[in-house]
């Protein structure tokens, strides 16, 4: 198999293992229960040591927290609860001195309503320069009572709001395709663009690495803002057109983004979150002149089996390749179901999630699940591009179901009628000791206990903890610290080619260079190769036998 430009030669985005913080729930340094830039610096060591190359910080702004940061008030300085300007500054130059790439999330699509922007456009008039920042327009009906269009909001309800003018009548209406507090940008207006080009650079004279652009799919509306066509066949199967997706505009702007991260020294990057589909439309995000990467959320939707996973593979692959971009893998993240849970039951996030979010926990194997979810991770570590994992994924934390009603946060659970339980489940603050004190952990404050960090832990989350698996041998932390190691050591890992090793139907091998292979079987035990020396497996091996759920990394050995 040829070799590609060796790791040194290639630009770090093309395959680093990427670690997302959610901030809020990674580490709290003064004992309020809710995580901090400080809490961050603190575990440096630790993420040094985990092996990873670069992490990803979720929206870390001034923000009232509808939905935790991605309502953004002011893109351009750190939100009071996390730290300061300068602590931020200092972590971006402490992450690299650890050899740590730091991303920041930038939130394109829309602001906070606490943003300058939208109170003022709330004062101004119909028509004003103010209002033109955003998607204002009047309303339909006699006396525009109706919504503009029939849009829905992402988190439920209509993605309308009604404001009053400042003579006290009820008056014009303003796009959120997500929470209220979230207006969208009107991103036709040059000021806008303008705006968010400057925000870029704010960040990149900081140091920054690169971005994850949130809705990056979003921004543009199509003209006119025409009502959605009903197609419940379309609808179930994830192909429905919505006019506010996918739109030709947001090319331009990734094309004029990319001139700005070229103009840096340094590989500055960008990675897209961008939900389309089929793959090729993914591609065009991260063609030649555009961003580097595109987050492919393929893993996210896929059943727990070898034809439909390798489907997807070649599906993905493929598609990038022909932009010759790579590709980036998701296993988790902080809007989905952790994978232990979705890969037990072998269900999707894709549609009605409630099963997977507040099930019964005795329909949920955990211990089938973690085995799972580890193999899921052998696999995408020993694939070609990049991986990006969400934090806890390490620990093999599983989705926490029993948050109690009054406590869920989530702008989902109430814009969805209180049915939803929403994204809480897997952004509960990770457990760093077995021993309840500080929140296991988690806070610098002994005192603080389990329930009153900002999303309560449940009392059997410590035995998750970091403490409980460090130096375990068996643990998962310790075999992600030793796949993370093996790939840094193996030239062949990580950007490069694959060939797929027919091994059965219900099986998912592929070789790399350097004659390592990757095994995953998802059916009954298997034989494998006997010139097969292991490197590394999810669970017990006997001799040269791979058990149902379990993977192995192996060489090959002539
Ligand atoms: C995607 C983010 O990942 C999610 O957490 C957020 O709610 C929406 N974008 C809206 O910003
Ligand atoms: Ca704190």
């Amino acid at each position: 198999m040829s070799q590609l430009a060796s790791r040194d030669e290639r630009p770090w985005w093309r395959d680093a293992v990427t670690y997302q913080i959610y901030i809020r729930s990674f580490a709290d340094s003064n004992g309020d229960g809710i995580g901090d830039v400080e809490g961050i610096r603190s575990r440096l060591p630790y993420l040094k040591k985990l092996g990873i190359d670069a992490i990803w910080i979720t929206p870390w702004y001034p923000s009232p927290q509808h939905d935790h940061g991605y309502d953004v008030a002011d893109y351009m300085d750190i939100e009071p609860e996390y730290g300061t300007l300068a602590d931020a500054e200092e972590l971006i130059k402490e992450a690299h001195g650890f050899g740590i790439k730091l991303i920041v999330d930038i939130v394109p699509n829309h602001t906070s309503s606490d943003h300058a922007w939208f109170q003022a456009a709330l004062k101004a008039a119909p028509n004003s320069v103010e209002r033109y920042r955003y998607m204002f327009r009047d309303g339909k009906g006699v006396n525009g009572d109706l919504p503009p269009n029939n849009w829905e909001a992402v988190f439920g309800g209509p993605a309308w709001e009604r404001v009053t003018e400042a003579n006290g009548t009820l008056g014009q209406w303003y796009l959120h395709l997500f929470a209220v507090e979230q207006p969208d940008l009107n991103w036709e207006n040059p000021e806008v663009v303008s705006h968010l080009e400057d925000v870029l650079k704010f960040w990149l004279d900081r140091g920054v690495d690169g971005f994850r652009i949130d809705v990056a799919h979003g921004m543009f509306k199509e003209a006119g803002l025409p009502d959605i066509t009903k197609d419940p066949v379309a609808e179930m199967l994830g192909t429905d057109h919505k006019p506010f997706w996918d739109q030709e505009g947001v090319h331009d702007i990734y094309r004029s983004w990319r001139k700005i991260f070229d103009s840096y020294p340094g590989d500055r990057m960008a990675v897209a979150e961008a939900w389309v589909s089929p793959a090729s439309r993914i591609a065009r995000y991260v063609r030649p002149d555009e961003l580097q990467n595109s987050f492919n959320f393929e893993m996210l939707t896929t059943l727990w089996k070898a034809s439909e996973i390798k489907k997807k593979i070649n599906h993905s692959i493929d598609a990038l390749a022909e932009v010759g971009a790579p590709t980036s893998w998701v296993f988790n993240n902080h809007d989905v179901v952790r994978s232990v849970d979705r890969l037990d039951l072998g269900l999707t996030n894709h549609g009605d999630t409630t099963r997977l979010r507040q099930g019964d926990p005795a329909q949920f194997n955990i211990a089938r699940g973690t085995l799972r979810a580890r193999s899921a991770a052998l696999m995408m570590l020993a694939l070609p591009g990049g991986a990006y994992l969400y934090q806890g994924e390490e620990l093999a934390v599983p989705e926490v179901r029993d948050i109690p009603e009054d406590r869920l946060t989530d702008p989902r659970w109430k814009m969805s009628g209180y049915l939803d339980r929403g994204r809480d489940g897997c952004r509960v603050p990770l457990p760093w000791s077995s021993n309840p004190e500080g929140a296991f952990g988690f806070s610098k404050d002994d005192t603080l206990t389990p329930t009153q960090a900002w999303l309560p832990q449940s009392a059997w989350w410590g035995k998750f903890s970091v403490d409980s698996q460090d130096g375990v041998e068996g643990s998962t932390l310790s075999m992600y610290r030793e796949a993370l190691a093996i790939r840094k050591a193996e030239q062949g890992l990580g950007d490069g080619p694959m060939e797929w090793i027919q091994a059965g139907e219900d099986v998912v091998a592929f070789e790399r260079p350097g004659d390592f292979a990757c095994y995953i079987n998802f059916g009954a035990a298997i034989e494998l190769p006997s010139n097969s020396q292991i490197l590394l497996a999810t669970g017990p091996v006997h001799g040269h036998t791979l058990a149902t759920d379990t993977a192995v990394w192996i060489r090959l050995i002539s």
